[in-house]
């Protein structure tokens, strides 16, 4: 029997990058998974794929949350949610008032706004399932700095919105945990998806990254290990150039802020 055998999962942000990684390693494991992105691409991206089933949706509207959330309780419920949608850009504090207030919206709105829609949605499902996990997908940005050049000073909005999923992941997990839900996030830092090669002109990343960068199926492999560890409340580190592994639970005062 596999892992997730009868589990029923739902990723957000699947059509591309990590959120594809994740869907196709949690399907392997044995999961039917309900996976969703804007992107219409992530339709034809799995399909072919019997245990994939693919919708586009935006998870920062509570009417298709709803539609997503309707189509896995169709497939038997809800186990295990994966918060991956995310949007990364430059937002330097001196920008203008009308391009901070765009951006504002345009990052609260999938990061933060779509992660508190989608994990309420789901969280009755969860219960009444008897359990599972929430897996927050945040960033190396809010843990400690292990090299001076982490933690850019242009992203503001970007590492706002990742610094209050550390409120929901401590939250969620002391409240949910009767209840035998456990809630991580994933901190982990490059990682070579449509969103870092996007960073670069010419979309191919330099050739030193290129040499270190983590791939997106080793962050996948981390969220199985962390499923079969069963820990709850803490932010698992991924950095490049040290080995991507669960490593040991965390005193409480380290789950969160490493
Ligand atoms: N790639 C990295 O180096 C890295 C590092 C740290 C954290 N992350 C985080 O990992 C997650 C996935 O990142 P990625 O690198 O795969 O990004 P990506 O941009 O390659 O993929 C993100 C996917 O989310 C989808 N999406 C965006 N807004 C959405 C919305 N409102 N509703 C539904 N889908 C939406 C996009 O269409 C896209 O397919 C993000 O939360 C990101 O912040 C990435």
């Amino acid at each position: 029997m596999a892992l997730l055998d009868n589990k029923v999962a739902i990723v957000s942000g699947a059509a591309q990058g990590l959120g594809e990684a994740f869907t196709r390693r949690l399907a392997a494991e044995g999961a039917t998974v309900v996976a969703f992105d804007t992107q219409a691409s992530v339709e034809s991206l799995f399909s072919g794929e019997s245990n994939i089933h693919a919708l586009r949706a935006d998870v920062s509207k509570r009417e298709d949350v709803e539609r997503v959330v309707a189509a896995a309780a169709a497939l038997g419920g809800v186990h295990i949610l994966v918060n991956n949608a995310g949007r990364w850009k430059k937002s330097p504090v001196t920008d203008s008032w009308d391009k901070a207030l765009a951006d504002w919206d345009e990052i609260m709105d999938t990061n933060l706004k779509g992660v508190m829609l989608l994990s309420r949605a789901c969280v009755p499902l969860i219960r009444a399932a008897g359990g599972g996990d929430i897996v927050n997908i945040s960033t190396y940005y809010v843990l400690p700095a292990r090299s001076d050049g982490t933690n850019p000073p242009d992203t503001d909005l970007y590492a706002a919105s990742k610094w209050a999923l550390n409120g929901f992941t401590d939250a969620w997990a002391k409240y949910l945990a009767k209840d035998n839900i456990r809630v991580n996030g994933l901190c982990m830092g490059a990682t070579d998806t449509p969103m870092l090669r996007g960073l670069f002109a010419d979309g191919q990343l330099p050739p030193e990254m290129a040499k270190t960068v983590m791939s997106a199926e080793a962050i996948a492999g981390l969220m199985i290990e962390l499923f079969r560890d069963g820990r709850t409340g803490e932010n698992i580190g991924a950095w490049v150039g040290s080995p991507v592994t669960l490593g040991p639970r965390k005193a409480a005062h380290e789950r969160i802020s490493g």
